[in-house]
């Protein structure tokens, strides 16, 4: 069994997010999404949830390309992610490209999909303001 893992806010969950959940999902038989925590957002992002934590976790746990939803707390737990989930693929889009190539060294494929064009939490939160 070929197990995916990869990483998000997924906030305001959008085509986007599902197009790049369906792709990664298509490249293995299992995928844990782990998903940033409000703090760890706030912290290291300075972005501000609109969603809570666990509305976020419901969302994706009800999403058919999902099979586990963990917390994303930090920078360095992805090391200890890949191993401890035994994750074979590492998926992000192509906005992080480069960034995590450091987990081939555990054994675990780094792929970066290219990202849905036109559409972001970002982007919408900008539409609905004016
Ligand atoms: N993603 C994507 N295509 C988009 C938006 C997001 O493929 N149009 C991917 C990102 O590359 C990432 C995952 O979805 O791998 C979660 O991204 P996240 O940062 O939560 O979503 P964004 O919409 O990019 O949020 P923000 O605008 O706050 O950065």
């Amino acid at each position: 069994m070929k197990r995916v893992i990869t990483y998000g806010t997924f906030d305001l969950l959008h085509y986007g997010h599902i197009n790049l959940l369906r792709r990664a999902r298509a490249l293995g038989d299992y995928l844990i999404v782990a998903l940033s925590t409000e703090e760890f957002n706030w912290r290291e992002k300075q972005k501000k949830c609109y969603f809570t934590y666990e509305q976020r976790k419901e969302l994706l746990e009800s999403i058919r390309y999902v099979d586990l939803v963990i917390p994303e707390e930090n920078w360095e737990q992805k090391r200890r992610d890949v191993k401890l989930y035994q994750a074979d693929i590492m998926v992000m889009g192509d906005d992080w490209k480069g960034k995590f190539d450091f987990l081939e060294e555990e054994g675990c494929e780094v792929v970066y999909l290219p990202r849905t064009p036109e559409i972001s939490t970002t982007q919408i939160k900008k539409d609905l303001h004016k």
